[in-house]
């Protein structure tokens, strides 16, 4: 009688679940590391033009390199699919520009509160660019986004109108890439990784004219040989560090999206700001007062509320993840 091994072995459910949590950890760990490194390098060096530029510099490479040494398979792509990435690009490139402007002016933690309130732009621009509507609960569920973001704006002890409107831009930004991502991905076979990978490429093409002429060469060589200085040799390796964690997170986000749905994309990407947020107080001994936390986490709720009473509507409406999932 062959023996009666009581093994356990995970379903198949548990087995998924328990990837989507290793794609979030590491997203997640990754996001922090970026956000930690970019910031101790925009302290040092406050050229976000540049620093921008560089993080898609090295995501670019990286990629080229992978599908040179065929670690990853180049994408098939046509002049129709660089049409349509355009639009996406400039809004990624904005996007992406306007954050880093932000997290050069103010405390890391702040640019990720005021990003907390992508969703209600989401809806704002749909109901009012795009003409959708949405059931009453949608709307109810921004104003603790709103509100709360805007108990955190005014408590917020190191507050400044640049870093504030820049991370206002980048939601604004996102939101439109979102859009035009949808309409320029459906049918297309280019995996969400490649997709990222191109629209690294153009956002890179699109953004160095306007890092040199905003800031420019000689800008950057004083400001390195300052930050050389105040740092050490070190600072280098800052900068490829906030540069090669920009890309691998966005990466590893983009690998879990395969995997699941919008809505949980959405719930994770709150959760990374959670982390962002509690990590970079933490490591910056960045000053908070407890109204200006109240007003973070009622903002954070709120995310979590329009998560929820989205559950019935989410396909109609753009989320900072929508765009990524609209092969499937
Ligand atoms: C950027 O530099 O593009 C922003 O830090 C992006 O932020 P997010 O991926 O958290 O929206």
């Amino acid at each position: 009688r062959p023996l009666d091994i009581n093994i356990e072995l995970p379903d198949e459910q548990s087995a998924q679940k328990l990837k989507i949590g290793i794609y979030f950890a590491t997203w997640w760990a990754l996001n922090v590391v970026f956000n930690i490194y970019n910031k101790k390098v925009l302290n040092a060096f406050p050229y976000p033009w540049l620093t921008s530029t560089l993080s898609l510099a090295c995501g670019s490479l990286m990629m080229l390199v992978s599908w040179a040494t065929r670690i990853a398979d180049a994408p098939k792509t046509d002049l129709e699919f660089w049409k349509t990435l355009f639009p996406v690009a400039v809004a990624h490139t904005i996007g992406h520009v306007a954050a880093t402007v932000s997290m050069s002016k103010v405390a890391v933690s702040f640019t990720h509160i005021i990003k907390s309130g992508e969703p209600a732009f989401s809806v704002l621009v749909s109901r009012f660019f795009m003409g959708e509507t949405f059931p009453l609960p949608v709307y109810l569920s921004l104003l603790p986004i709103i509100g709360g973001c805007a108990l955190a704006a005014i408590t917020e002890l190191n507050f400044n109108i640049t870093g504030f409107m820049g991370a206002m831009i980048s939601n604004l930004a996102f939101v439109f890439r979102n859009i035009f991502s949808k309409k320029g991905m459906k049918g297309k076979s280019v995996s969400g990784m490649n997709y990222y990978a191109c629209l690294s490429m153009m956002s890179l093409v699109i953004l160095t004219p306007f890092s040199i002429a905003v800031e420019g060469p000689q800008m950057w060589a004083a400001g390195w040989q300052n930050a050389v200085s105040q740092v050490g040799p070190n600072f280098v390796w800052w900068v490829v560090a906030q540069s090669v964690f920009y890309h691998l997170y966005n990466q590893v986000s983009y690998m879990s999206l395969d995997q699941i749905s919008p809505l949980t994309f959405s719930i994770g990407n709150t959760m990374k700001r959670i982390s962002v947020i509690v990590a970079s107080i933490i490591i910056f001994h960045t000053p908070i007062q407890p109204v200006n936390a109240l007003g973070a986490a009622i903002a954070i709720f709120g995310t979590f509320l329009y998560s929820q009473v989205n559950k019935q509507t989410y396909s109609c409406l753009p989320t900072s993840s929508t765009w990524f999932f609209s092969e499937q």
